[in-house]
């Protein structure tokens, strides 16, 4: 597995991470507990070196999981995440210094680490983060010893930018084929502020595998029934036939496509993949293939008009 310069200095980070929202259970529905245990070990064992997850996965059995395979694996990068209140009714966003202490405490304990390697604040909003009291926050225990590197998982490109603002040495963003507006709009004060960058919903939840039929049906314990309207799918569904072009020799399917399109942005950290199965990481694995280069050049002149024809730029 390739690595690539992390947040922490003469760190690296494996060029895929394992991210674990899908596999907690959490958003795609049921995994079972064996399942989630052999596709950690089977990660690790990949050499997978970058593992993110949240207080909130599976109410903090994730987390849980992860200390008990990994916490003792020097070698691991456990990243999490922290800013959810789950037990008010409804469940809320919080980002009190006290309320983030006492997050990050119970996180260290169940992920059976004092110094946690990277934490990340979980979907802020910019109102959050201008008013700088969970930034400090997290400058504090880095300045400290607690945190090695700290970030900022955004939900949009505003909160990115005002996360630039605090100076994050890290950001989490959705980044893939069909989403590429937010990193594009920030990509070079990113690269200029030398901010870690880590990649999310590299697949747009599952639809660039581009197995899909027109009329696909997700259970409701899925978070793809709520997504997207069945005519909002059908148009993304129909987007993807601007990527299929690069689908050729030894990029043999969308899905290896989507993924190297991803890991060909040098400025990319990490991708973080979300398999919910042993079978599904191991096919991530091989589809990323032995690059650089992940795509041949000429396969890739010519995406960016394609998608504007298709409506995705
Ligand atoms: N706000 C945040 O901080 C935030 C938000 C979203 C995600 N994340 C993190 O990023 C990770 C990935 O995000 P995501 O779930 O949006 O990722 P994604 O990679 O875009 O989609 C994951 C889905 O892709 C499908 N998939 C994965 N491997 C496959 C394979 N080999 N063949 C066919 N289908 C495959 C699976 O769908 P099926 O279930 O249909 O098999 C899986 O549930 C999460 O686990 C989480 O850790 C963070």
């Amino acid at each position: 597995m390739r690595q690539r310069p992390f947040a922490i200095s003469s760190v690296s980070v494996s060029e895929l991470t394992l991210g674990t929202w899908g596999l907690s259970g959490d958003g795609y529905g049921p995994v079972s507990e064996q399942e989630q245990n052999r596709v950690i070990l089977r990660a690790r064992a990949l050499g997978i070196t970058g593992f993110e997850t949240a207080d909130i996965y599976a109410a903090g059995a994730m987390e849980t999981r992860i200390g008990a395979l990994l916490g003792a694996d020097t070698e691991a990068l456990i990243i999490t995440k922290v800013g959810t209140d789950i037990g008010s009714q409804p469940p809320r966003k919080r980002f009190e210094p006290s309320w983030l202490r006492e997050c990050i405490e119970r996180s260290g304990a169940r992920l059976k680490r004092n110094v946690l390697d990277m934490v990340l604040l979980h979907n802020p909003s910019v109102q959050t983060l201008r008013k700088g009291d969970a930034t400090g926050l997290m400058r504090e225990l880095h300045a400290g010893g607690r945190l090695r590197s700290w970030g900022v998982s955004a939900g949009s490109a505003e909160v990115a930018e005002a996360a630039l603002d605090e100076k994050t040495p890290a950001l989490q963003l959705a980044f893939n084929c069909l989403w590429a507006s937010d990193f594009r709009r920030l990509q070079e004060r990113m690269r200029e502020t030398k901010t870690c960058v880590m990649a999310r919903s590299v697949l747009a939840h599952g639809l660039l595998c581009g197995f899909w039929p027109g009329e696909k049906v997700f259970s409701e314990t899925d978070h793809r029934s709520r997504r997207w309207t069945p005519d909002e799918l059908k148009r993304r569904l129909h987007q993807l036939d601007a990527i299929r072009p690069l689908v050729r020799n030894e990029v043999n399917s969308l899905r290896s496509a989507a993924l190297r399109w991803v890991l060909n942005h040098e400025d990319i950290a990490t991708a973080v993949i979300g398999p919910r199965t042993v079978s599904q990481l191991d096919q991530l694995v091989r589809d990323i293939g032995s690059g650089p280069p992940y795509l041949p050049e000429d396969s890739l002149s010519g995406l960016e008009m394609r998608m504007q024809d298709f409506g995705a730029r």
